[in-house]
């Protein structure tokens, strides 16, 4: 088979960038080592910045994501019994950010890639890149017994932190940048009101809380728990005591309770590899970089990745310009490490750390009352949450 872009991975960032280049008659192939099922299964995260949101309706996906998801204007921090509030629209210069699940904006982009007959081949097994630093790379994956391959001119890694793109790169070109938290998140989906209309970051002595939601009838909580801890650990009715716990006490006395859908742990961890090309290989996404989720930039840095390699693209098969494609990993980068530095940022404020001693967690209470007496605090946290300029 060949075609010109052929893309690895089929999360979000591989299925946009097909997406956007196939509306541009760009053509592409999408090789997914799982099932569509699989892939859909996935619970990730739930907050869009305004950019992302962008790309998705110029991609054509925007409908039920515009429907459905719905516009925040600002999110909650509690902490010493308090809750303050950040906002967003006020501080971000009007702009807001988009509650919708991750899992939803997949399905709507699998859906476009179905309507607009995207070339996407799941379980496709064994995928391995070749020839990358020639003009010539071709991508070759296994189906059953028969071995395919894929000819193409350039080569996207959009396959996750455990895909193949990344370790094809030789390791005295790669430097790779990595931060281990000392703790996971548990997280639980329920079918049950929110208990705010908006999210609620909780800094605790007994650990970092979220409250956030997927509707207003499904809410998605988190606890940070100790990395040793199993999901086995942690019965429903415990979940809830030790997040009501950390919560103020007019919060966790309206908190509504029931049966967990889905629970999960999650380790945090900062990573970055540099740099995102390779000949002719272009990463993107967590293929490239992952984040601590507590200031939900993990796909929002993958939407940066996926707006500047699109019209890098764009550039070369419709002006012959190539400068987008060898400025796309500074480029990307750039931003990549300012998402790290905010996503370390809000991880520190938030979380106990075991190791702590008490000059830092005088520290973290500081850098919250800071945070609320200043308005070029508010605004520097506003202006991080909803996304920097592409
Ligand atoms: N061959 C083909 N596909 C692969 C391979 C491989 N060797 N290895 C992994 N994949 C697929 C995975 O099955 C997955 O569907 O690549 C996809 C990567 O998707 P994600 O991990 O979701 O990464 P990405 O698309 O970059 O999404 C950005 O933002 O909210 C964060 O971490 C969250 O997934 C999210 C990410
Ligand atoms: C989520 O809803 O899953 C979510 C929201 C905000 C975050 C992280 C996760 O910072």
């Amino acid at each position: 088979m060949k075609t010109k872009v052929c893309i690895i991975g089929g999360g979000p960032s591989g299925l946009l960038l097909s997406q956007l280049l196939h509306l541009k008659g760009i053509d592409n192939v999408l090789l997914e080592k799982h099932s569509r099922e699989y892939v859909l299964a996935r619970i990730r995260a739930g907050v869009l910045e305004h950019g992302f949101a962008k790309l998705m309706r110029e991609a054509q996906c925007g409908e039920r994501m515009d429907r459905e998801g719905e516009i925040h204007e600002g999110f909650f921090i509690a902490h010493d019994g308090r809750m303050d509030r950040v906002d967003l629209h006020k501080y971000s210069g009007g702009n807001s950010v988009v509650v919708y699940g991750q899992t939803e904006l997949t399905k709507d982009l699998y859906e476009a890639r179905d309507r607009t007959g995207g070339q996407v081949i799941h379980n496709a097994e064994d995928v391995k890149p070749h020839d990358l630093t020639s003009s010539t790379p071709y991508v070759t994956y296994r189906r059953g017994d028969d071995i395919e391959r894929v000819d193409c001119d350039y080569v996207i890694g959009a396959d996750g932190f455990h895909g193949v793109s990344r370790k094809s790169i030789p390791k005295d070109v790669l430097k790779e940048y990595e931060k281990v938290y000392p703790f996971g998140w548990l997280g639980v989906l329920s079918r049950t009101k929110p208990v705010s209309p908006e999210l609620i970051y909780a800094r605790h002595e007994r650990g970092f809380a979220l409250c956030s939601l997927r509707s207003q009838v499904l809410s998605r909580y988190y606890i940070q728990v100790p990395l040793t801890d199993t999901v086995e650990q942690w019965s429903d009715d415990a979940f809830w005591a030790e997040l009501k716990r950390r919560l103020p006490d007019e919060v966790a006395a309206r908190m509504v309770t029931g049966p967990s859908i889905e629970k999960s742990i999650a380790p945090l961890r900062s990573f970055v590899a540099e740099p995102m090309r390779w000949g002719n290989l272009f990463l993107a996404g967590d293929a490239a970089h992952i984040v601590p989720p507590t200031g939900a930039r993990g796909l929002n840095s993958a939407a940066s990745d996926i707006y500047y390699l699109y019209h890098a693209l764009l550039a070369h098969y419709q002006q012959g310009d190539d400068s987008g494609l060898e400025n796309y990993s500074a480029k990307a980068l750039a931003r990549v490490w300012k998402a790290q530095r905010f996503s370390w940022w809000m991880t520190t404020l938030l979380h106990t750390f075991p190791d702590s001693i008490e000059y830092d967690r005088k520290l973290q209470q500081t850098d919250l009352a800071y945070l609320f007496s200043s308005e070029a605090a508010q605004r520097s946290l506003a202006e991080n949450y909803v996304g920097l300029p592409f």
